[in-house]
């Protein structure tokens, strides 16, 4: 089990025969070892995949909000990566609480789970910090205050991207990749102006959706896919999508697990995780199957930071790979499929 987890189980009599909600739980077996009613939230869709065998639709959401879980006896969030995800989150999860109810945050020394007090803070007095193992803390909160109604407009953000040719009003919330702002790496991807081919086109990755809104409004007989595995993102994309008045799909995909058909383009800015190390797998397994999901002279195109070893990637599974924009930083790769 993760660490996570495994302190949590160390606590188990405060959760045992309890009607539990559990906020971005990770994929284990807490939920069957520990034998609690559980009611959980994610809005990581490979999450969501990976337990969705073991909890039933009832139990289990994937979505931007909160269900409205009702006679919670206690809520637990695991610590979000992002702080002002867990912030986002709790105040979604505190509403649902009676004054009293118990509500605790566990999470990892190096992911961030030192600044529980002062997350806690605003929902009752004095946190404390029930237990410390396995690189893990496990805090408490008593709400002694009815929290205020959720409202998500006060969270999401409407940001005005001006580019040379047009201007996309994005919306972002908390934690939704460059909350707030155009990317460096997706301005350069816009700054490429040929056209891409005509008919169906995948944004992977697609964040806030900008890439998409902002390429089909150039490309009027493309029409986008947009794809992500964060549920936030996904309501994001569709409400920029709407803003700008661009019809496009928009659904959830771990990688390209739910991606089907062939498609004339695929855009992306690939997820690449910085931190104690890089981390590339879900690029590297998005190029390395993107190829079924292209149709003949299809083409790929995605910026990417220019140290990354892509192209050698791009080249044995698609085609020769050409440099359409870089700078000191980023690389616009392009390739197109066999005919
Ligand atoms: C670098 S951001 C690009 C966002 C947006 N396209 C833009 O240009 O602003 C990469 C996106 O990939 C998404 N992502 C991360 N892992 C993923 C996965 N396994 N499957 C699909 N999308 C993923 C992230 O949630 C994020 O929105």
């Amino acid at each position: 089990m993760d660490n996570t987890s495994q302190i949590l189980e160390r606590s188990a009599e405060a959760f045992t025969g309890k009607r539990v909600l559990l906020v971005n739980p990770v994929v284990d077996s807490l939920c069957s070892t520990l034998s609690a009613d559980w009611y959980l939230w994610t809005w990581d869709f490979a999450v969501l995949r990976g337990l969705a065998a073991s909890l039933d639709s009832d139990h289990l959401a994937f979505s931007h909000l909160c269900p409205a879980y009702s006679d919670l006896d206690a809520a637990i969030l695991v610590m979000p990566k992002a702080i002002e995800r867990a912030e986002y989150a709790l105040a979604q999860i505190a509403p649902l609480l009676a004054m009293g109810t118990p509500l605790y945050l566990v999470g990892e020394k190096k992911g961030g789970i030192t600044r529980a007090e002062r997350l806690l803070e605003g929902y009752g007095a004095r946190p404390e910090k029930l237990d410390s193992a396995r690189h893990c803390q496990l805090w408490r909160v008593q709400l002694d205050r009815q929290a205020p109604a959720f409202d998500l407009g006060a969270w999401a953000r409407r940001v005005r991207v001006e580019l040379p040719d047009q201007t996309v009003e994005m919306v972002t919330l908390p934690g939704v990749f460059s909350h707030g702002r155009l990317d460096e790496g997706s301005e350069l991807l816009l700054e490429e102006t040929a056209s891409l081919p005509r008919g169906k086109a995948l944004d992977f990755g697609c964040g806030a959706g900008v890439l998409a809104t902002a390429l089909a409004r150039r490309n009027p007989d493309t029409r986008f896919d947009l794809v992500d595995v964060d549920a936030l993102a996904l309501y994001c994309a569709q409400e920029t999508l709407r803003l700008n008045a661009v019809d496009a799909e928009v659904y959830p995909s771990d990688g390209l697990s739910d991606v089907h058909g062939r498609f004339a383009a695929v855009v992306s800015n690939p997820p690449f995780h910085t931190g104690i190390r890089h981390d590339t797998s879900v690029a590297e397994g998005f190029l390395n199957q993107v190829t079924r999901n292209l149709l003949p002279k299809g083409e790929l195109r995605i910026v990417a930071n220019g140290f990354l070893k892509y192209p050698a990637l791009i080249e044995s599974h698609i085609g020769p790979c050409q440099v359409l924009r870089e700078t000191n930083r980023f690389k616009v790769y392009s390739a197109v499929a066999p005919g």
